[in-house]
């Protein structure tokens, strides 16, 4: 038993200077977070111009300047006092607050750990200068300024010697303040933000009507060109932006951009997910650029969980996810999205549909009915509409969808199938078309569990070697699934029953020992499960081969089949299926504009 040694209380209110700095650690990490607080302010100000000067990557001096509302000399002051805020007035108003700030925690924050000026003016002329420093106010003026607010911090933790050793050099701060500014830029487009750093102008972006071209003025036009529209609604959750065509993932650096309802955000889920539509366009280990927009109803989504907002909960995180996954997915099934031969990106994809073209060729993608679902796994739907390839060219299932009005093809070097478009000449690889084509009928085959498979006359016996029999043995189940019939015939021998059918060309034995060899090696594979590794590989060794001579009732199937794919323009291994070379392009060349 330990008896109280004393009967003076242990518990203290602290000093609301000390109270004041705790605060300030949750807000007020490092430079970046200074300036992303400010920034805020500007723009929660109504600001249409925000110019940001930045000194030894914020360790010395961060000066915002802006347009905005600006305050009263009265509100100058009161804003340096905690949770001093003009945006809310009571608790209700917390739930889908549409501005950056709410707590009135920032300027106080920050003015407890460093020095802070506030000159701001509500109309031009007459305005207020606030100087103050760990977290005192030193002196008010009055001032002649033009509306707007600047709001410049110097010393930053000049009096938290213990905060100051843990700031890291000044380009490592510069680089992160840069990837904030980055984040704002790319959210507030209709905003122009000019950024120096000691004293050299580092960006000047005019408002952009686009994501972009703001992406342009901010990367560069190449990676501009690389990157294909995601514009999806499903129920209230609207998923827009620009993600990278699969064929150049890896060609730059990678970039990643999310923003929820308008708030720029970290969230590994829904990049996880939007790279999940990627899973068999791109090898594995490659990670594609992504500029995502959500917006969802404000009771759909909380933004504000974390202190610094950088984080937020979804009501319903896994629908979320798959819808950004479909809405990814499906743009990366246009056409829009094939590799391209010329520097020039594909026009955007028009709306007008002509009396001939009852399915525009140009998504070479199937039409998805209305009612499919987001949350229909990808793959689950449409079980009746597989197009193989059949000598006469026809389709053997009735089909309830509208025809596909399918081009005149040529095919050149037994290799390439091409054909005319509206707004370029195409060119299609029909050994990756068809794996495409395949890949996604074996997984159907695998989700739906109806393969079609024929008995053989004479069941064919292969020897194998230890490791293929290996390979066989771990995935026996899939090969099963698939509509192989095989049983063990001691020692390392297969006897094989009954094989699959998906085409009349289709060399069972040499599919299988393909494959089985294929296994045993570790090649890296553009899939992400078990399943998908196997329907990939056995696409490829089942599909016709470069060499092949197709007629052109194949041709057309083919064509037909690769049209209804969800992702006509990327093989298995992410490689493109389908290049094109634009007139605009092949004008340019021959110098006709
Ligand atoms: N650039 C600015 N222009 C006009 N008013 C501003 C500006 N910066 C701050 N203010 C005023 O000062 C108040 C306090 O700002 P502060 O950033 O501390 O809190 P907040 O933005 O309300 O909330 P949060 O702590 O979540 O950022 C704001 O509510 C706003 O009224
Ligand atoms: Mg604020």
């Amino acid at each position: 038993m330990v008896a109280p040694t004393h009967t003076v209380s242990r518990i203290r209110v602290l000093p609301s200077a000390v109270a004041d700095q705790i605060a300030a650690g949750e807000v007020v990490e490092r430079p970046a977070s200074v300036v992303k607080e400010l920034v805020e302010n500007a723009l929660d100000a109504g600001a249409t111009t925000v110019d940001i000067a930045i000194t030894e990557g914020g360790r010395n001096a961060i000066r915002v300047s802006d347009d905005g509302h600006g305050m009263s000399r009265d509100d100058a002051v009161l804003a340096l006092a905690r949770h001093a805020t003009s945006k809310i007035r009571v608790a209700e108003d917390l739930v889908g607050v549409r501005s950056f700030g709410f707590r009135g925690e920032a300027l106080p924050a920050i003015c407890s750990v460093s020095e802070l000026e506030i000159e701001t003016a509500s109309e031009d002329g007459a305005g207020t200068r606030v100087r103050a420093a760990a977290g005192a106010v030193a002196s008010v003026d009055e001032i002649a300024r033009r509306r707007g607010t600047t709001v410049s911090v110097s010393r930053l933790f000049f009096n938290a010697p213990s905060r100051q050793r843990f700031l890291r050099g000044p380009r490592s701060e510069w680089r992160g303040i840069v990837e904030h500014l980055t984040a704002v830029a790319l959210t507030r487009r209709d905003v122009r933000l000019t950024v120096s750093h000691d004293g050299k102008p580092v960006l000047s972006l005019p408002p952009a009507h686009s994501l972009r071209a703001r992406i342009a003025s901010v990367y560069g036009g190449t990676l501009a060109d690389r990157l294909v529209d995601v514009d999806d609604v499903y129920g209230t959750t609207h998923v827009s932006g620009l993600v990278e065509r699969p064929a150049d993932v890896g060609v730059g650096s990678r970039r990643v951009h999310i923003a929820i309802n308008g708030r720029a955000v970290r969230d590994a889920g829904i990049v996880r997910a939007a790279e999940l539509a990627y899973r068999s366009t791109i090898p594995a280990g490659l990670r594609p650029s992504l500029f995502l927009e959500l917006v969802l109803s404000a009771d759909a989504v909380d933004v504000n969980v974390h202190p610094a907002k950088s984080e937020v909960r979804f009501r319903d995180r896994w629908g979320t996810e798959r819808v950004v996954e479909n809405a990814v997915r499906r743009a990366l099934g246009t056409f829009d999205a094939a590799g391209t031969l010329g520097r020039v990106s594909w026009p955007a994809p028009r709306t007008e549909s002509s009396e001939v073209a009852e399915v525009d060729v140009e998504t070479l993608r199937p039409t998805l009915p209305p009612d499919d679902g987001m949350f229909a796994a990808a793959g689950s739907t449409d079980v009746d509409h597989d197009a193989p390839v059949d000598e006469t060219g026809q389709q053997p299932t009735p089909d309830v969808r509208e025809p596909v009005s399918v081009p005149p093809l040529v095919q050149l070097r037994r290799t390439y199938l091409m054909f005319e478009h509206d707004e370029g000449v195409v060119l299609i690889d029909q050994h990756s078309a068809h794996e495409r084509v395949l890949f996604e009928q074996f997984m159907r085959v695998l989700e739906c569990g109806d393969a079609a498979s024929q008995r053989l006359l004479f069941p064919m016996t292969l020897h194998l070697a230890p490791d293929e029999s290996d390979a066989f043995e771990a995935n026996r189940d899939v090969f099963e699934r698939l509509g192989f019939e095989i049983e063990g015939f001691g020692g390392h021998t297969l006897l094989v029953r009954s094989v699959p059918m998906p085409h009349p060309r289709f060399d069972a034995e040499r599919c299988l020992r393909e494959t089985l060899a294929a296994l045993t090696g570790n090649r890296a594979a553009a899939a992400a499960t078990r399943h998908e590794q196997l329907a990939a590989t056995v696409a490829c060794k089942a599909a016709i081969k470069a060499g092949d001579l197709l007629s052109p009732a194949e041709m057309r199937a083919l064509y037909i089949a690769l049209s209804e794919t969800k992702l006509p323009a990327h093989d298995v291994h992410g490689r493109s299926t389908i290049v094109r070379l634009s007139w605009d392009e092949l004008e340019r060349r021959f110098g006709r504009r």
